[in-house]
């Protein structure tokens, strides 16, 4: 496995091998979400690409930049048992210019849900990937459900700026409790970690009014948001696949998203119906 950090030279060494590439861009702390995204992109490419860099763009003022998990070395183990051919490891001057030419995220779509709880996070998401795509140009590019807008927003730049990569969404890992994986658990107490199960729990909930024949948004939403107390809600939303809320379930065009706060950690859930 090669580690790389410089993006002219990791851009030289995957266009001589001229081979598929899938890639995997991640901010590090690898968990079993991340691991899945690896194993797919595994099954479909003769080269697989991970990047981790803590994007600080992504980051607003006050948010957790400076504590997120950083795992060099357990991140590169992890990789290397999953089959990884490079890791991408840049350093903030490595992809970053100053006074550089910006993309940032739609008006409209990037600034509802979680872009209205973070504004101009997406703005930062999309220009890091825009840029990492770039250099890697994979023909294939993998990303978590889990994160629904963030991989919308993503499939509708590649749209928009015509680039010439399939994006691949992947299903969201869970513990077996039912929590989704993420970088962010590590920050819950045992106490935490136990009332952010309630998100879950509220997705499970509303799966099953729906199976039972009830699709009036506003009634799954209101027993939710009863399941999630005290927690304080971000959000609870019901939206078709263009990120628009919908007051009817249409199952095959429907997914439901949660945004919590537990303790002080923001965490993000939802399923696809
Ligand atoms: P990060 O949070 O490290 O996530 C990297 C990828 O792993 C994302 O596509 C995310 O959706 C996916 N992922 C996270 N948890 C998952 C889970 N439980 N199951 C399946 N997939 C999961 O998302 C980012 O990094 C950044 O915003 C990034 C796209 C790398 C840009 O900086």
């Amino acid at each position: 496995m090669k580690i790389i950090s410089s993006a002219n030279e990791l851009k030289k060494y995957l266009r001589e091998q001229n081979k598929s590439i899938g890639y995997v861009p991640t901010m590090g702390a690898l968990h079993e979400g991340h691991i899945s995204l690896i194993r797919e992109a595994r099954k479909n490419n003769a080269l697989v690409v991970v990047s981790i860099f803590v994007n600080p763009t992504q980051f607003l003022a006050g948010e957790d930049l400076q504590k997120y998990p950083r795992r060099d070395e357990a991140d590169k183990k992890i990789c290397e048992l999953a089959g990884v051919d490079i890791v991408f490891m840049p350093d903030t001057q490595a992809l970053y210019f100053d006074d550089e030419v910006k993309i940032v995220a739609p008006n409209v779509r990037g600034y509802v849900l979680e872009g209205a709880t973070r504004p101009g996070h997406f703005s930062g998401v999309l220009r890091v990937v825009m840029k990492l795509l770039n250099i890697v140009k994979p023909t294939h590019a993998y990303f978590g459900k889990k994160d629904a807008q963030q991989l919308n927003l993503i499939e509708l730049m590649v749209k928009h700026y015509f680039l010439d990569v399939t994006i691949v969404p992947v299903d969201t890992v869970r513990d077996s409790d039912g929590l989704a994986l993420s970088s962010r658990n590590v920050y819950l107490s045992k106490e935490e970690r136990q009332e952010a199960l309630k998100i879950p729990k509220s997705l499970y909930h509303a799966s099953k009014m729906i199976s039972n024949g009830i699709i009036a948004t506003q009634e799954i939403e209101a027993e939710m948001l009863a399941i999630l107390e005290p927690l304080e809600v971000g959000y609870v939303a019901i939206v078709n696949r263009e990120f628009e809320v919908v007051k009817e379930v249409s199952v095959g065009n429907c997914i439901i998203l949660v945004e919590a706060l537990v303790g002080s950690t923001r965490l993000l859930d939802n399923i696809w119906l």
